[in-house]
C-alpha cells in the first residue's frame, strides 16, 4: 500500500466514524505569529482543543503538511525529513482513550494490514511533582487489544529513556511505560517547559519493529521501543489533551477530555511496505529517481547527498506552493538556506543547471491526485525557485571567476589559496576541490593542513586587531565585548526573524560578563521563541560567517537593507556592518561603528539567560557567551 492509499484509507475510516474531514493549513501559519512554520497536525486546533467551536463539529480528520526546518540536521538517515505530512483525528471534548486506541490499532492491523506482532506500544509513568497520575487505563486497553490476537502483552516500568538503555526489553514485553520526556505531549514538551495557559497531555504512541534491523549499540547498551538505532520506528500518537498549565505551575483538567492524534504518513507507508528507508516510499523515489537521471550516479553511491537534496527540494516546492518566496527574513530566509543547500549538494553530484525546473514538476506529480491545487500553481513554483537558483549560481560563478584568476599560473593548489576563495568569496571548498578536480589541477596534499592555520591565524589578527573606535554601549573594546557585540547583531536579526519586523532596538549594553539588550515588543516571549532566537544566533555562529563592514552613504545604506538603532539620527555617510557575504545571501546588516569579529565563529556558544520587562512595550534580554 502506498502513502496515497494510506491518507485516503485514514481519512475514510475516521469519516466513517463520525469524523468531518477538513482540508490542510498552509504550511504558514496564517494566524500565528508566534511560530513560522505549521510542525504538527494539532497547531491548527489549539483554539478548539481549547474549548472554541469547531464550525465542523468535535470530530474532525485531516492529513497535515508540515515543515520542521529545525530536523535539517538530522536529515540524510533513513527517516527523517523536514517536511512530511502528519495523520490527524481530533475529538473536541467528544470520545477519549476507549475509543481512540481501538480506533487506531484497528486501522493499523485491518486497514493498512500490519502484522500485530510488529507493533509496541508506550504509555505514560506519571508524574508525581506535577500530580498527575500514571496512565494505567490505556495499558489495560492495549492489553486486550493485544490478546484479541492471541499476544499475552506483558507491562514494563520503564521510566527515562536512559533506564530503556540499561534495561532492555524482555520476552513477551509489548507495554512500556516511559516518563514524561517520552510521553507527555504539549507544544513546549514535558510539563515544566510549558507556560501558562498552554494545553498539554500524557501520550501514548506505537512503534513498528524492523526484524532486520541489528540494534547498534553506539545508541546505549540495549534496545527499547524509544532506541535510536533504527529497529523501532514511531508511527502514531495518541495525545490525551486533557490538562492546561495554570499560572501558578499547577496543572488543572480543561474543561473538555480531548484526543489528538499525530501519526506520520511516510512513516506509517513505510511499515506498511517494511521497509526502514523513507526515501524508498512512493513520495520520495521518484525525486530520487530523478536525480539519478540528472547526475548520472547511484542512489546507493551518493545516499545521503541525495537524500539531503530530495528532503530540500520537495521542501522547498511545497514552501512555494504554499506562496513562500526566497528572502532575507523569516519564511524566506529558511527557504533560501534550504534551497541553496541543495544547490550546494547536487553540485557534489555534478548537477550544475536547472535542477529545480527539473524537480518541480516530479514532486507536483506525486501530490497531484491529492493536492490538485500544485498542479495550477506549478508554473509559479518554477519561476519562483528557478530565479532563486539563478541568483545563487551567479554569486557561485563570481567565485569561480576568482579561482581563474588565483590558480592561473599554478601548478598546484595549495591551502593558502583555497582560503582565500572561501574566506573572500564565499566559495565552498568543496567546489574548489571539485572545480581543481574537473581541469585536472592538481591539489597539494597538506591543503587541510594549511587551510586550518590560515583560519587560525585570520582569528589571531583579528583578536589582536581591536580596531574601531570605542562606542558607546560598550565597556571596551576587549576581545571579549567585540564578540558580545557581534553576537548582540546576531541576536537582533533572529529577534526580527522570530517575532516579527516590529522589533527594534531600544538600547544595548554590553559588559565583559553579559549583553543586554533592549527591545520593542508588546508581550513576554515563549520559552519556544527564546530558543528559536537561541538556535538562529548559534547556527549563524556554527556556519562561521564572515563579518566585513563598507563605508557609505546613510540613503544608501537603508536602502541595501540595513538595519539601524537610532532612527534617522545618522549623519551623510555611516559605517555598515554585514554578517556573512556582501553580494549574496547575507544573514544580517546594520549601521555601527564597531568593533566586531571578524567571523562569527569566535564568538561561542550564545545563552538567553534573561527576558524580562523593561518599560511598557519594551523587553529586555540578558545574554551571555560561553
Ligand atoms: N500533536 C501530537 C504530535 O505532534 C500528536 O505528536
Amino acid at each position: 500500500m502506498n502513502t496515497s492509499e494510506i491518507r485516503q484509507k485514514y481519512l475514510d475510516y475516521f469519516a466513517q466514524r463520525g469524523h468531518a474531514v477538513v482540508p490542510r493549513s498552509n504550511i504558514v501559519p496564517k494566524e500565528d505569529p508566534t511560530t513560522l512554520f505549521t510542525g504538527s497536525g494539532m497547531q491548527p486546533m489549539v483554539p478548539y482543543l481549547l474549548g472554541e467551536d469547531h464550525p465542523k463539529g468535535n470530530r474532525i480528520v485531516d492529513s497535515q503538511t508540515c515543515f520542521r526546518a529545525e530536523d535539517i540536521d538530522e536529515v540524510g538517515d533513513n527517516r527523517h525529513t523536514t517536511f512530511f505530512e502528519m495523520l490527524g483525528n481530533w475529538s473536541l471534548g467528544d470520545y477519549f482513550k476507549k475509543e481512540q486506541l481501538p480506533w487506531f490499532w484497528e486501522f493499523l492491523t485491518k486497514e493498512v494490514g500490519l502484522d500485530p506482532k510488529r507493533l509496541y506500544v508506550t504509555t505514560f509513568i506519571g508524574d508525581e511533582k506535577n500530580s498527575i497520575p500514571k496512565d494505567t487505563e490505556a495499558a489495560e486497553i492495549w492489553k486486550g487489544l493485544f490478546k484479541e490476537v492471541g499476544i499475552e502483552a506483558q507491562v514494563a516500568e520503564i521510566g527515562s529513556e536512559e533506564d530503556g538503555y540499561k534495561r532492555g526489553v524482555k520476552d513477551g514485553e509489548r507495554i512500556f511505560y516511559y516518563d514524561a520526556k517520552k510521553n507527555w505531549w504539549s507544544r513546549a514538551g514535558v510539563p515544566e517547559n510549558m507556560p501558562a495557559g498552554e494545553p498539554g497531555g500524557p501520550d501514548s504512541e506505537v512503534f513498528y519493529e524492523f526484524t532486520d534491523v541489528e540494534h547498534d549499540p553506539k545508541w546505549g547498551e540495549h534496545c527499547h521501543p524509544n532506541c535510536d538505532c533504527g529497529r523501532f520506528l514511531e508511527i502514531g500518537n495518541s495525545v490525551f489533551m486533557q490538562y492546561q498549565k495554570q499560572a501558578d505551575g499547577s496543572f488543572k483538567e480543561l474543561p473538555q477530555l480531548n484526543v489528538d492524534f499525530g501519526g506520520g504518513l511516510e512513516r506509517i507507508g513505510m511499515a506498511a511496505l517494511d521497509t526502514n528507508d523513507i526515501f524508498r516510499l512512493d513520495n520520495m523515489w521518484p525525486i530520487i529517481e530523478k536525480l539519478q537521471e540528472l547526475s548520472g550516479k547511484k542512489y546507493e553511491d551518493h545516499v545521503e547527498a541525495k537524500r539531503v537534496i530530495a528532503d530540500h527540494l520537495r521542501a522547498v516546492v511545497w514552501l512555494a506552493n504554499d506562496g513562500v518566496v526566497p528572502s532575507n527574513t523569516k519564511q524566506g530566509y529558511v527557504m533560501r538556506r534550504f534551497a541553496r543547500r541543495a544547490i550546494r549538494r547536487g553540485l557534489e553530484l555534478g548537477i550544475y543547471q536547472d535542477m529545480f525546473k527539473h524537480v518541480a514538476g516530479v514532486v507536483v506529480e506525486i501530490y497531484r491526485s491529492a493536492y490538485p491545487e500544485m498542479v495550477e500553481n506549478l508554473a509559479e513554483i518554477v519561476r519562483v525557485l528557478d530565479a532563486e537558483e539563478k541568483l545563487f549560481r551567479q554569486t557561485l560563478k563570481k567565485g569561480l571567476k576568482e579561482f581563474n584568476k588565483l590558480v592561473n599560473d599554478k601548478k598546484a593548489l595549495d591551502g593558502e589559496t583555497i582560503f582565500r576563495l572561501y574566506d573572500t568569496n564565499g566559495f565552498p571548498t568543496e567546489l574548489t576541490i571539485e572545480e581543481a578536480e574537473a581541469r585536472e589541477i592538481p591539489v597539494e596534499k597538506d591543503w587541510e593542513k594549511v587551510f586550518d592555520r590560515e583560519m587560525k591565524a585570520q582569528k589571531e589578527r583579528s583578536r589582536t586587531a581591536a580596531a574601531g573606535m570605542f562606542k558607546g554601549g560598550l565597556q571596551d573594546n576587549s576581545e571579549i565585548v567585540t564578540r558580545y557585540h557581534t553576537a548582540t547583531h546576531l541576536m537582533y536579526r533572529a529577534l526580527k526573524n522570530i517575532l516579527g519586523d516590529h522589533v527594534t532596538q531600544r538600547g544595548s549594553n554590553i559588559t565583559h560578563e553579559r549583553a543586554r539588550f533592549d527591545f520593542s515588543h508588546h508581550e513576554k516571549m515563549t520559552p519556544e521563541q527564546i530558543k528559536a532566537v537561541e538556535d538562529m544566533v548559534n547556527e549563524a555562529i556554527v556556519k562561521d560567517y564572515p563579518v566585513s563592514f563598507m563605508e557609505m552613504p546613510t540613503d544608501k545604506a537603508f536602502e541595501s537593507g540595513a538595519i539601524g538603532a537610532f532612527g534617522d539620527k545618522y549623519g551623510d555617510k555611516v559605517k555598515v556592518y554585514t554578517v556573512g557575504d556582501p553580494d549574496g545571501d547575507w544573514y544580517s546588516r546594520e549601521i555601527c561603528g564597531g568593533p566586531h569579529v571578524t567571523h562569527t565563529g569566535e564568538i561561542g556558544k550564545f545563552k538567553i539567560v534573561k527576558e524580562e520587562s523593561s518599560s511598557a512595550g519594551v523587553r529586555r534580554i540578558k545574554a551571555v557567551i560561553e
